[in-house]
């Protein structure tokens, strides 16, 4: 989605506003409805094309309000708005599992995903990036970004779940397609053919790593899947292959946008590159802008598990809710400023990761591997510009960016390294 300023594009009408439409968010922006919303209806109804009826909260604290209370909005009808109809996997996988299952799936999986796990990891994905954006560099010219950012939550979390990295860039590939189906940077066909060989592929892989890991286990994701104890049993096979699956689209997804969206904000904004460069002390906090500029999930959806009042509005059991983190992360209730990138913004609650019971369990591999993207970029790059279109991802769900043409410049031989 682009990310326009709402005073920079025509004002929207409520009864113009389409939140679930994927084409707006390729060539348009809905910051400007998103405005709109928290300002004068902050709990919205829409129905979707085929005919369900979802709620939409924009403010941050209905936002947060709604995803940590877990008691009353549920996650095992499905968390996204194209499957309003039920998510097959509900009640199976990590995401989409209420308590008390879902800890017992998720607490033993948070070591392994630790700051602590990533800052053990660090030293070979540092290498993995440096290399990444040399030969990025060594190719010169103009070179598509997508392709490099694409790679990073492999880099990041490839080994920690257990994915070979002979299988890493198809992996990826294949999550993205499962994802955006009908984007055609992705599709290989029709929507619901992509979708099905995007299983397929997926679970040929995924299979193999579960085969080998149950002679073999190793200090991996799968592994660890293989040997949880959920109420006095095992996750039976299907299980553990759809947990897994989710580890992989929450890892492949989100990463690279964020990624893509900083390289893009920074290239648009020569300040903000130099103000990281001359302060690399500022690269935490700039990752984090990036995290709420970029907001790589725009939305995560819920449905009600009894009558629940949100805001003015009573709702009964069966209700969908879609909690709007795009929208909490421009709310100027909280963030000063927030149309502007601001790489040494000091307060910055941002909700990228989500909040609550299933915030994001891989959020420290993807700080990490961000830091060192942009240590690196400083390292390396003296400047880069945009050199052609950007095209941004077809789906209500994912705020990605599908082609990003860079320009760079490297910094002159004899400074390289400097900062690395
Ligand atoms: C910048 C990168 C990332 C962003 C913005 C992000 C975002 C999110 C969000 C918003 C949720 C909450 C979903 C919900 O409440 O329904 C989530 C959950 C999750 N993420 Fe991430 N994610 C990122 C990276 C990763 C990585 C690298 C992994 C794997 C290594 C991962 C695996 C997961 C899993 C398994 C869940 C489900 C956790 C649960 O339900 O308890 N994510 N992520």
């Amino acid at each position: 989605m682009r990310m326009a300023e709402p005073a920079s594009t025509p004002p929207p009408t409520l009864d113009t506003i389409d939140l679930y439409d994927p084409q707006r968010y390729v060539d348009s922006s809905q910051h400007g409805a998103w405005r709109l919303l928290r300002d004068q209806a902050p709990i919205w109804a829409q129905q979707t094309p085929d005919g369900s009826t979802f709620w939409s909260v924009t403010r941050y604290d209905d936002v947060t309000a709604v995803l940590l209370d877990d008691e009353n909005y549920g996650s095992e009808h499905g968390t996204i708005l194209a499957v309003t109809g039920g998510d097959p996997a509900g009640g199976r996988t990590i995401n989409l599992m209420d308590r008390p299952r879902h800890t017992r799936v998720r607490q033993p999986t948070i070591p392994l995903m630790s700051m602590h796990a990533a800052r053990r990891h660090a030293p070979r994905v540092r290498d993995r990036i440096r290399r990444i954006v040399r030969d990025r560099l060594a190719a010169g010219g103009v070179t598509d970004w997508t392709e490099l950012t694409l790679a990073l939550p492999m880099v990041a979390a490839g080994d920690v779940i257990g994915i070979p990295e002979s299988a890493w860039s198809d992996v990826s590939r294949w999550a993205m397609a499962g994802v955006a189906p009908d984007d055609p940077a992705y599709a290989t066909g029709s929507a619901s053919a992509t979708l099905h060989r995007a299983h397929l592929e997926l679970f040929t892989v995924l299979n193999e790593v579960i085969r080998d890991r149950h002679r073999r286990p190793q200090d991996d994701v799968v592994s660890e899947l293989l040997h949880l104890d959920v109420g006095g049993r095992r996750l039976d096979q299907q299980e553990v292959l759809l947990n897994c699956y989710s580890f992989v689209m929450g890892a492949v997804t989100t990463t690279p946008q964020v990624a893509a969206h900083l390289v893009l904000a920074l290239a648009e904004r020569p300040e903000a590159w130099h103000t990281v460069r001359a302060r690399p002390d500022l690269v935490p906090r700039a990752v984090e802008e990036a995290l709420r500029w970029a907001s790589p999930t725009n939305h995560l959806l819920r449905r009600t598990l009894a009558p629940v009042r949100l805001g003015e509005v009573d709702l009964g059991p069966g209700e969908l809710v879609a909690a709007w983190i795009g929208a909490a992360n421009r709310d100027e209730r909280i963030f000063t400023d927030p149309y502007r990138f601001d790489p040494a913004r000091t307060i910055n609650p941002h909700l990228a990761f989500g909040v609550g019971v299933h915030r994001c369990i891989g959020a420290p591999p993807a700080q990490s591997v961000l830091r060192i993207l942009l240590a690196e970029m400083i390292g390396q790059l003296d400047g880069f510009e945009v050199a052609g279109p950007v095209v941004h991802l077809r789906s209500n769900f994912i705020n990605g960016i599908t082609q990003l043409p860079i320009d760079c410049r490297p910094v002159p031989a004899r400074q390289a390294g400097v900062l690395v």
